[in-house]
């Protein structure tokens, strides 16, 4: 039975990845700061299939939680997991980030400062048994900062970096890490936004990651158009790419 552990278990794609590894009958430690929201997320894990399914209420921003929340997962998994995916995040609106430092610096906490925090003691933990696969999910929108989300980019470009440099260092220790870069997802997150015809489904985000876990890539664009469309976007002069209203 696969050891999952999921950070920020109430996220859309987090829940649909969950719910794959549920059917496969893996056992579960789901992490998130709304009590309601993941005794909803657990009990319907549970009865998808799942071999165990434990839940831990915590405020990931808050860092004074991490390690112990992963003791607890340790003890609730009966070790360390074989896959830890680490999916929350926050967008924000550029309108109020171009203004507010203080909203810009708390996306960066949630994508950038607590995910490296947390997953830095993740990685301690499989180094020191030579396996397992640690997921992230950054974005498309790190691989070049826009004017319509430049804190979010960069947070997601921080994590975009960190996540590589993780999987450089863990490799030759027997451990995995997966960066995914889902374009944009029909989930919460994007709920206030026209959806066009390139908005994919948590669903369908969450059958490429499990894909990617099982062939051990090592990024992931999901779905895969987003690849060839941000090397387009990455080439393009700065002079050009400052003009562009995206
Ligand atoms: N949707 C997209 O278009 C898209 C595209 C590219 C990348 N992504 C990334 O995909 C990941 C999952 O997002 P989603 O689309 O599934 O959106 P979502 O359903 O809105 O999930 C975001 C999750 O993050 C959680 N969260 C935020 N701050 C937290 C904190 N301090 N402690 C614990 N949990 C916290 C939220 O919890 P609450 O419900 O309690 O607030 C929520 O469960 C994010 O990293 C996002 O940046 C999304």
């Amino acid at each position: 039975m696969k050891r999952v552990l999921v950070l920020g278990a109430t996220s859309a794609i987090a829940e649909a990845t969950a719910r794959l590894h549920a059917l496969r009958g893996g056992a579960l430690f789901l992490v998130a700061r709304n009590p309601a929201r993941l005794k909803a997320v657990a009990d319907d894990l549970a009865v998808r299939g799942a071999g165990r399914v434990e839940a831990f209420v915590a405020d990931l921003n808050d860092l004074s939680h991490h390690a112990e929340l992963l003791a607890a997962a340790e003890t609730a998994l009966g070790g360390p997991p074989d896959v830890a995916l680490l999916a929350y995040g926050s967008l924000g609106t550029a309108v109020v980030l171009d203004r507010d430092p203080d909203a810009a610096v708390d996306v960066l906490n949630t994508n950038l400062v607590s995910p490296v925090a947390l997953l830095t003691l993740v990685a301690a933990r499989l180094e020191k048994v030579g396996r397992g696969t640690i997921v992230g999910i950054s974005s498309v929108a790190g691989d070049r900062g826009r004017g319509g989300n430049a804190v979010y980019g960069a947070s997601k470009a921080g994590f975009t970096a960190f996540l590589s440099g993780l999987r450089a260092r863990l490799w030759r220790g027997g451990v995995h890490v997966l960066t995914v870069k889902p374009g944009q997802v029909d989930t919460p997150m994007t709920a206030h936004m026209t959806k066009s015809r390139l908005f994919a489904t948590p669903g369908l985000v969450a059958r490429g990651i499990l894909a990617a876990v099982d062939r051990q890539a090592d990024v992931v664009y999901l779905p895969w158009f987003w690849r060839p469309i941000l090397a387009a976007v990455r080439a393009l002069p700065e002079r050009i790419f400052k003009q562009l209203r995206i």
